[in-house]
């Protein structure tokens, strides 16, 4: 088989950018490892950015999220001395985020693409890259019991961040920056109204947040240990704990029947460059960073776009100006965002290493966030996405 651009991984990276470049009329295959119904029943992130929203809308991809997303128009933020409420809009020019669940997105960009005839292939797992510094690599992958390879000018490494595109750089080619911090996301799913606002809270026995993902679904999160067995939690332990840690707001609390549960590590990792040859990263397969952003997602769709363009670039004309920018351009907004997540983890969250000292620095952090706009708009900004570069 052959093809223009192989992209490996259908998840947020890949989805959008085989759209991206199936309307330009460049032709791409996607292989993925896991079944189509694996990779729509995974549960994961949940807040849109505007342009990450606007580019749904701009593929014509936008339909049931119109009709079943809902707007974010504040964020609170709770801690020992108050609750900062951040207007989003007012401080970010108008400007919100959307709630739409990861798997939700990934079902609209497989379904559309199956539409335009364009298929995925599932179960298809890549073994191996080969000719990346050549101008003819390719791709060899398992799928039915029967190895193959997909011959292609270009290949996007959108395999996630256990996936084998990183492993192809020859050794000595990649930077990489490792964070990991000494703490994971227990994460549920429940049947339960939501509470008002998007909450994100700051309690001596550890972060929590109140999310959610309908009117009839909430999306909750507690810190545990890194190394934490979600099934030590049972419903009762869950919402307890999350009342706790949400006390004054803890009124507003519905429970339900929790029907997903799972743990989440909280790191940050970049990979630079994100280029090698004629293979280029994009999402997590090039970086992590701690959910408390709220941005791994919106990451990925920012990366993609970037080589989107580049590649309909060098197809069209042959000029590689773009694609010999593509690492630099994602890398700028990428360290952008390890940095806001980095505060916001480090704003939030119990640090068991912290002095007493630590501790008092971080209550005096948000009680500067409490009395400052300009501390209020830092968050706001990032949290509804900063612009995009190289536009
Ligand atoms: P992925 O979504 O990981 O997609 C990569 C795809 O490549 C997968 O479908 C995988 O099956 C496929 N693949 C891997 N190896 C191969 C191979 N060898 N051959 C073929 N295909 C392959 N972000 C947030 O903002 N908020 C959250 O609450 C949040 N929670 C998360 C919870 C978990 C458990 C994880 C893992 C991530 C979470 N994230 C969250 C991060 C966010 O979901 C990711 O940043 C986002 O999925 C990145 O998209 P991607 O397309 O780059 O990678
Ligand atoms: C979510 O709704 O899953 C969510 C919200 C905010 C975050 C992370 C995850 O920072």
């Amino acid at each position: 088989m052959r093809t223009q651009v192989g992209i490996i991984g259908a998840g947020p990276a890949g989805l959008f950018l085989s759209h991206l470049l199936f309307r330009e009329g460049i032709d791409c295959v996607v292989l993925e490892a896991r079944s189509r119904a694996h990779i729509e029943g995974r549960v994961r992130a949940g807040v849109l950015e505007q342009g990450t929203v606007d580019l749904m809308r701009e593929l014509g991809l936008d339909a049931r999220l119109r009709r079943e997303c809902m707007i974010d128009n504040a964020l609170d933020i709770r801690f020992r001395d108050g609750l900062i409420h951040l207007d989003l809009p007012a401080l970010s020019a108008g400007k919100c985020a959307t709630i739409y669940g990861q798997q939700e997105v990934v079902k609209d960009l497989v379904a559309a693409r199956l539409a335009d005839g364009a298929p995925i292939a599932f179960e298809a797992e890549v073994a191996a890259l080969d000719g990346i510094e050549t101008a003819a690599p390719a791709i060899r992958y398992r799928v039915d019991g029967r190895d193959e390879t997909l011959a292609c000018d270009m290949i996007a490494g959108c395999d996630g961040f256990h996936g084998v595109s990183r492993g192809a750089f020859p050794p000595g080619a990649l930077t990489t920056y490792d964070r990991i911090f000494p703490f994971g996301w227990l994460g549920i799913l429940s049947e339960s109204p939501p509470i008002r606002e998007m909450t994100y809270i700051n309690h001596a026995h550890g972060f929590a947040l109140c999310s959610r993902r309908s009117p009839r679904v909430s999306r909750h999160y507690l810190q545990v240990a890194a190394d934490e067995d979600p099934d030590r939690w049972s419903d009762a332990r869950f919402w307890d704990e999350l009342a706790v840690r949400l006390g004054a707001g803890a009124g507003e609390l519905v429970t339900g029947r929790i029907f997903q549960k799972g743990v989440t590590p909280v790191r940050s990792f970049v990979a630079a460059p994100m280029r090698h040859g004629r293979l280029f990263l994009a999402g997590d397969a090039a970086h992590i960073v701690p959910p408390t952003g709220a941005k791994g997602l919106n990451l990925a769709i920012a990366d993609v776009r970037v080589l989107a363009r580049a590649l309909v670039e060098f197809f069209r004309t042959g000029a590689s100006a773009r694609l010999d920018r593509y690492s630099d351009t994602c890398l700028k907004r990428v360290w952008k965002t390890v940095r806001y997540s980095t505060y916001m983890t480090r704003l939030l969250h119990r640090f068991d290493a912290d002095s007493p000292f630590d501790r008092q620095l971080q209550l005096a952090e948000l009680a500067y966030v409490a009395g400052s706009r300009t501390g209020q708009a830092m968050i706001a900004e990032n949290y509804v996405g900063l612009p995009f570069e190289d536009e």
